[in-house]
């Protein structure tokens, strides 16, 4: 198994793997319309970021979608847009590898002090995998969030602590240490 820089190429395979995957019940042609498009933004915009799991013959079985939040005051940082693994390579690990190399390309290539995403409320699996084996925590509840009326917790990792247990340097060391407010004071003397 081989976790590698999703390539434009693949947007046809990971749209194959998220149609299998996801228990969402929309309307396929529209769905496709709507995700092409979605994964084509993504792939342009932040092509370091998101990642597939193949088997040994090249086959996609996992993979995740990424990006920066841009339009925010807060600290820089990405958010998890999809994440997806074929029913039969799951417990592997592979969703963890994937996460995990989101979170390092959004410390090195974008100085991301942490990383959020949403997640359906009923989803035991992907819970117990962002809060026991990535350390997300939730921060807020979103009611109605899903378009079948489903809520959606909030969550965040922190992405400076996952550098610092790692070894990570981060794309700028001084601001990616530092707290905002410290870092602004720091520029302006
Ligand atoms: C959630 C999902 C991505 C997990 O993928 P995965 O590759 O099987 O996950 P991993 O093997 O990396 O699991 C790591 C840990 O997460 C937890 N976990 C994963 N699947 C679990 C399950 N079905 N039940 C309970 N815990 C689970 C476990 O703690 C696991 O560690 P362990 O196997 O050592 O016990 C996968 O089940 C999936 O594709 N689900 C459908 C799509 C989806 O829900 N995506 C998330 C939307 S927010």
């Amino acid at each position: 198994m081989n976790i590698r820089v999703a390539r434009p190429e693949d947007l046809m395979n990971t749209q194959h793997c998220n149609l299998m995957c996801l228990p969402e019940n929309y309307q396929m042609n529209i769905l496709m319309v709507f995700l092409f498009r979605y994964y084509f933004f993504h792939a342009l915009s932040w092509p370091q970021l998101s990642y597939v799991a193949e088997d040994d013959k090249g086959n996609v079985v996992g993979y995740v979608l990424a990006k920066m939040e841009e339009e925010s005051e807060d600290d820089p940082h990405g958010h998890i847009t999809s994440l997806a693994v074929k029913r039969s390579y799951r417990r592997l690990g592979l969703a963890q590898k994937l996460m995990d190399q989101t979170a390092r390309a959004m410390i090195e290539c974008f100085n991301a002090k942490f990383v959020s995403l949403h997640v359906r409320v009923s989803n035991r699996a992907a819970l117990n995998l962002y809060q026991n084996s990535l350390k997300f925590s939730t921060v807020d509840v979103e009611p109605k969030y899903y378009a079948d009326g489903e809520d959606a917790y909030a969550m965040k990792r922190d992405l400076v602590a996952f550098a610092k247990e790692n070894n990570i340097d981060p794309a700028d060391k001084d601001s990616f240490f530092t707290s905002k407010k410290e870092d602004e004071k720091r520029k302006r003397h």
